[in-house]
This record gives structure tokens, sequence and C-alpha cells, in this order.
């Protein structure tokens, strides 16, 4: 089911609309199950209810490890790459990395997890956090990854949501100069769990920590306890992989849930169709494993595709603007995936930062996360493409588990700011105001999938009938994206941004109301909307206009203490970039806030405000815009 031609692209494209099951069921032949899936797909989009494979048994730790021991066991599975540049570089192959698996599977055994436990993993990117991943994936526990770079309430909301009995972590981590203590923010998060039963802690900074007696063990004791033999638990293609949590319009974050079977396969395709990797090929993501992008392309495709994986602990400041530049030239990466927000403060650096590295090895460049400018595409392509990598704009979500629209490297066209095609099996749908598909091109719409793929998240934990509310009650029989979206004369699919409460910052999902309740959590505070604005480097930034109790005296006091809280509560990366104190704020008669004309305000577009007459009290608009910042 290779795709080495447009004309192959094209003609597996129409083979997966008019015979999905035929498609999915031949790529799934492709890997190892314990048994074959009979039957390939069941669905309805107003249940929501989807099943792929849904007899088929397998574990992916299988596919991901044990089947390519015997052809590759020796090839190198994982390039670690440390904060520190002094630091040795870490070869692991798939030899040692199944070992190091199937011990740590034990570790978890020991502490009391077994199949469908939930098990939360804060860690920094280092080998361990890969190892443990996948550790849990092989005795069918559920993994909950959280960015360890969110707060102890943020991380605490999540622990408990998912309502995991064991908790992984390291003393601290290194992120450029800074050494962040993991250790005492998982503390302060675990204070209000119950389910909680165990915490192990991984050294990775020597920072000195606390372990409470009975609770906390060391990773490195842990594994002196145990062998390395453990069998695969037998999982069902539709049993629960992993929960993941991406921000929402309303409400908390939601832990989205993806299966065995159809994630696997889904992501393994995209992988090796996408970047069209070759054996041999040197592959790096530099993702964090926080996100959906670091689960399907860092772990779960690339090792299930037999392929070296780069991981990189630092960040791409440190020590200097060259950092990426220097890791592919050491590592003679073939194929480079980043994101926008990467590229654009990279882009700001001087170029001698670039061309003091040899980067010849690279074959392919992607982006993932946000829309990328054409100015970014560009020196992207000329600068670190030198003109002749294709650059695989991909769009996808959390929630999509894999890459959804993209072009294909080398094979289908690209065009600057385009994600181009959708992949075979994907069935993008343009919706107009109306709620009507959009047949013609040269247009845009709200983008919707209209099919069943078999990466897509079944549920959101806990709560079904939000998943539903969320992504199909939007438009009926559609699976809503959440995403605008245009079409082009050629049929090919440019993203627009989100049409949502959803902020994307530096590529990370923020949800206003998340942003808002905790500001609101200041005793002067009101009432606070948040907006998105748009911003050189990180593509949006947080605008936040504040109604404050009393009228404010400090106002620098008060944006420093606003500042604290939402780093506190969510993390850094959610912080405002402008605070502004206002009296009132721009609702409707029924009480609704008009974001539409708060985001014209914010991005400096006042002239175009549209209708303001329904406005509840008109004057606050002109008040706003006096004290815009
Ligand atoms: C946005 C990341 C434009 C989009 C994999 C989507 C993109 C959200 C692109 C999901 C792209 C992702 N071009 N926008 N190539 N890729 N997005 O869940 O708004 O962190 O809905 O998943 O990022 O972000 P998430």
């Amino acid at each position: 089911m290779e795709i080495r031609s447009l004309e192959q692209y094209h003609k597996a494209y129409k083979q997966s609309t008019e015979d999905p099951e035929g498609f999915w069921g031949s790529v799934a032949e492709e890997f190892v199950w314990r048994k074959s899936p009979d039957s390939i797909l069941q669905w309805d989009f107003e249940k929501p209810e989807v099943k792929w494979f849904s007899d088929g048994q397998l574990n992916i730790t299988e596919n991901c490890l044990d089947r390519h021991l015997d052809t590759i066991g020796d090839q190198t599975a994982i390039i670690w790459e440390s904060n520190d540049p002094e630091e040795d570089s870490l070869k692991i192959s798939y030899r040692e990395l199944h070992s190091l698996v199937c011990r740590f599977s034990n570790v978890l055994k020991r502490n009391g997890i077994s199949k469908g436990d939930r098990v939360c993993i804060y860690m920094p990117m280092v080998p361990e956090l890969a190892v443990a991943v996948l550790a849990c994936a092989r005795i069918g526990a559920v993994h909950s990854v959280v960015f360890a770079g969110f707060s102890s309430t943020a991380l605490a909301d999540r622990i408990n949501d998912a309502k995991c009995n064991l908790v992984i972590t390291a003393d601290g981590s290194f992120r450029g100069k800074k050494v962040i203590d993991l250790k005492s923010i998982v503390d302060e998060g675990l204070k209000a769990s119950t389910s909680v039963k165990k915490v192990i802690v991984l050294k990775r900074t020597g920072s000195a920590v606390n372990l409470q007696q009975g609770r906390d063990v060391w990773w490195h004791d842990e594994i002196t306890k145990v062998d390395d033999h453990c069998p695969a638990e037998v999982m069902n293609a539709e049993d629960m992989l992993f929960i993941l949590y991406t921000s929402g319009s309303t409400g908390k974050p939601k832990g989205m849930v993806h299966t065995c079977g159809g994630y696997m396969v889904f992501t393994t395709y995209t992988f090796k169709t996408v970047f069209q990797y070759q054996p041999g090929d040197v592959y790096w993501c530099t993702a964090d494993i926080g996100w959906i992008t670091g689960h399907s392309y860092i772990v779960y495709g690339p090792l299930s595709a037999g392929a070296t994986t780069v991981m990189f602990e630092g960040v791409p400041s440190f020590p200097d603007m060259g950092r990426f530049w220097e890791v592919v030239a050491k590592h003679r990466v073939n194929i480079f995936y980043t994101a926008p927000t990467a590229i654009r403060a990279l882009e700001k650096a001087d170029l001698s930062y670039v061309n003091r590295h040899d980067l010849s090895s690279l074959k392919v460049l992607g982006t993932v996360g946000e829309p990328i400018n054409e100015e970014a595409w560009h020196w992207y392509d000329q600068n670190i493409g030198k003109g002749k990598c294709p650059i695989v704009d991909t769009w996808w979500q959390t929630e999509t588990g894999g890459i959804m629209i993209s072009p294909i490297a080398g094979i289908t066209p690209v065009k600057p700011t385009y994600a181009t095609f959708p992949i075979p099996g994907i069935q993008p749908v343009l919706i107009d105001e109306g709620g009507s598909p959009i047949e013609e091109n040269d247009k845009e719409g709200r983008l919707c999938i209209g099919f069943p793929w078999p990466s897509m998240a079944r549920t959101i934990y806990g709560n079904h009938q939000r998943y539903k509310e969320t992504y199909f009650s939007a438009y009926s029989g559609y699976y809503f994206t959440g995403d605008g979206c245009k079409r082009d004369k050629d049929g090919m699919y440019r993203i627009t941004g989100r049409v949502d409460d959803v902020i994307i910052v530096s590529g990370h999902n923020l949800g206003t109301a998340e942003i808002e309740s905790a500001i609101d959590e200041h005793h002067q505070v009101v009432e606070t909307a948040v907006v998105g604005f748009p911003h050189d480097l990180k593509g949006n930034a947080v605008y936040a206009f504040v109604i404050t109790r009393d009228p404010v005296d400090n106002e620098e006091q008060l944006r420093k203490e606003i500042l604290s809280l939402v780093s506190d509560t969510i993390g850094p990366i959610a912080k405002p970039d402008k605070i502004q104190f206002v009296a009132g704020l721009p609702k409707t008669r029924s009480g609704k806030i008009m974001r539409r004309i708060l985001r014209k305000i914010a991005s400096r577009d006042n002239k175009n405000l549209g209708d303001i007459s329904t406005l509840l009290d008109p004057s606050v608009v002109e008040s706003i815009k006096q004290g815009a910042l």
C-alpha cells in the first residue's frame, strides 16, 4: 500500500473512499496481531460511536518493539540528545529499548498497576519518558502524559479527572538554563488526590527531593528488583491506550481517549507515507512527548515503523539559536519535523547560526501545530531545506490522533501555507454558515470530516456527552474540527485558524474559559474575557479584558499578581501578553460576551467592529477602544 507516485496517491485515495474497509483492512495486515481483525469498521456519528478492527487483538508494543528484534534489533531506536550539548548523547537500540520497557513494565506491576489502571506521566524529555509510555502500553495500563510545563494545579486537575493510580515523574528537568523541580510540583498537585497510591521518581537533575514514605520510590531502585521478561498484555483493538488532555472552548480540559488498534495502524501508516520514511533514515520531531505530536510521531508511529527517532531534551535557543541545526548536523538527521513558532523564532536569529552547520543530510521538512505564515515557510524552505526538501505542512489535532491533511513528501505538490490534500482515508468537508456542505472550490468554510478514520479519539474520558456536543452536534453527521478552512481552486486545503474559543499560542492550545476562570480567582477581579490576537513569534498571544471590583490604583502590581495566578493555575504558557482593566464588557441582552468585538479591538482592527446595536450597552465598546493596549 505504499505511495511512491502521484498516481498511486490518487489511486489510494480513491480506494480509501470507495472501499474504506478494504483499504484499512489491507493496511492493517502489515501489523502483528494476536488475533487478526475480521470486523473492520462500525460507526454511527449520531451516537457517536466508532470502532475499528473491533474483534482484533494486539499489543502496540509488540509492533513497536518485539517485531523488530529479529530484523533490526541492533539498529538505534532512540537517539537522545541532552539539554546540555556537553553531555553525551545516547543511542538505544531496539533490543535495549525492548529490555528497558519490559523491565519497567515489571516495575509498574510491582507497584500495583494492572490493565486498565491510569498512570500519569509528568517527566522531562529523557529516554525514560518513552520507556514509561511504552511500559504502560505493554501491560495495558492507560497512560496520561501531562506536559511537564503545566503547573501543579493543572497537573492535579488532570490526575483527578482520570483518577490516576500512579504518577511517574523525575526530581527535576533541565530546560535551557533553567532547572525545574518537577517533584515538588507533583507533591503539591497530589495534596488533593485520593486516587494516587504510588509515585515513581527518576533521578535526572540531582535536585533535593522529599520522598514520601510508603508512596514514593526511586526509579533506579525499583528496576534492580525486577527482571526484563514481561510478556505483553493482549489488548482488544478498542481497549484504551491513552488519555491526553487538550483545551476546549468551554470548561476544563478534555481527556481525549485513544484506543489501541486504529491508533497504531493510522499513526504508522501516516508516518511512513507523509514523511516518505525509508529504512535507515534518522528522523527528528522536536515536539515534547507531553503533546499529541510527541505521542504519535516521536514514540508510536516511528517505533512501529522501525525508524530511528531523535528525542531532544532542550530548547531551540540553548546554548544558542543554532542548537537545532547543530543537532541535525551531529546526528545526520534526514527528516526534520517542527512547529511554525520555532521556525519564526529561529528566523529572527542571524543566518550564521544556520550556515555554520552542515544540513546536507536533510531530505524532508515538516511543520505542525498552527498555520505557518508565508514568510516563515520560505525561510524554512530556502535556509534549512536549501530549496530541495519538500515541506509537509501537516494539519491534525489531539482528537484526530494522526496527520489528516498534508502533502506527501516529494509525491504530492506543496503550496506555501497550505496543508494541501487529505491523506487517504480522510474525507474533509467544508460547511457554510448555514450548515450545508460546500461543494465548489475556491471557498471558505468550517472544516469537518465526513467519515471515520482509524485514529480518531473515541470519547472524552468520563464524559461522552461532552464528546458528542463538542464534535458531533454542530453539524449533524460530521465531525467538527473547530477550524476554519479555505479550499482553493485546485482543491487544496488551507487552515485559517480556530473558529471557536481555543487560542493557539506558540503551538499550544489554550482555552479562553480556562484562563478566564484562573484570572477570576483573584479577589479584585469581577469578570474576565480572554481573546487571542496576532503575534509575530507566537502566532497568537493572549489578551485579557478584566473588570475589577474597585478602581485599580496600582495596575502594574495587579497585572503581576494576575500573571502569577495564571502561571500557577495553568502554566507559564497561558500568561496573557496584555491585560486591560475595563469598566464593562460588550454583552448581548442575554448576557453573552461578544468576543468577536474584543478580538477586533485586541487585533487593533477597530474600523470593522460590525453590528454593535444588539449590545446591552454599546457605549462600553468606545471606552474599551480608548483604553486598548
Ligand atoms: C492547529 C496538534 C494550521 C489547528 C497536532 C488544530 C494547524 C489545532 C496545523 C490542533 C497546521 C495543527 N496548519 N493549523 N498544519 N496543525 N493546527 O490538538 O487549529 O495541539 O485544530 O494538535 O492546531 O492542535 P493540537
